[in-house]
């Protein structure tokens, strides 16, 4: 399967995902990583690896319908099969949505339902919880609401933002390749 991956910022679950097709982890190909941010990391992050990045600024169209049409013409020439998303910061529509049912994946951190949208660490943080941790879902019309994949726990380090960000960064590492790696099994054995 040919997988686009869709990232706003560092791009750390990009290159965990990357790593994974090239150590053949993950059997799939990247052939294109799309950011909505034209100066993001992750763009520098993409040469390094050789994957070539796609910069769409939705400030160019007159909506998002105008915006995810010029992506999904992109996504066809490619031929791409599953849209993934790893810290794209914006909603994905229904030009999308119907596009790729069922095939646009997610990844938060947060155990949901709890601490949805922005800023999820901090929410923990925030309201005092001792656990946290990783989703891995299917991307619905909801902000973080479609159906999960893979959760695991992380423990919040009380009062401290870095290290909790730390450790569930490194959670998310392995968490989304092994959602993917499920995904596409489940994928081959069906008819
Ligand atoms: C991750 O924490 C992910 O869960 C959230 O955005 C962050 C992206 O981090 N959706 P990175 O850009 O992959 O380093």
């Amino acid at each position: 399967p040919r997988i686009a991956v869709f990232a706003s910022g560092s791009g750390s679950n990009f290159e965990a995902i990357a790593e994974a097709v090239r150590t053949g982890e993950l059997d799939a190909e990247i052939p294109i990583l799309l950011t909505d941010k034209p100066l993001a990391a992750v763009i520098t992050r993409a040469e390094r690896l050789g994957i070539p990045a796609a910069a769409v600024n939705p400030k160019a169209f007159p909506d998002k319908a105008a915006y995810e049409q010029t992506i999904l013409a992109r996504l066809r020439d490619e031929e791409i099969d599953w849209i993934i998303l790893a810290g794209y910061m914006r909603l994905i529509g229904p030009t999308l949505l119907e596009a790729y049912p069922n095939r646009i994946v997610n990844i938060h951190p947060s155990l949901l339902p709890a601490f949805p949208g922005k800023d999820a660490v901090g929410q923990a943080l925030n309201a005092g919880a001792e656990t946290t941790g990783v989703t891995v879902h299917f991307v619905d019309e909801g902000m973080d609401t479609g159906p999960v994949i893979l959760q695991r726990e992380v423990p919040v380090v009380p009062g401290n933002r870095e290290l909790t960000e730390a450790a569930i960064h490194e959670v998310e590492h392995v968490l989304y390749k092994e959602a993917l790696q499920k995904l596409l099994a489940e994928e081959q054995t069906r008819v």
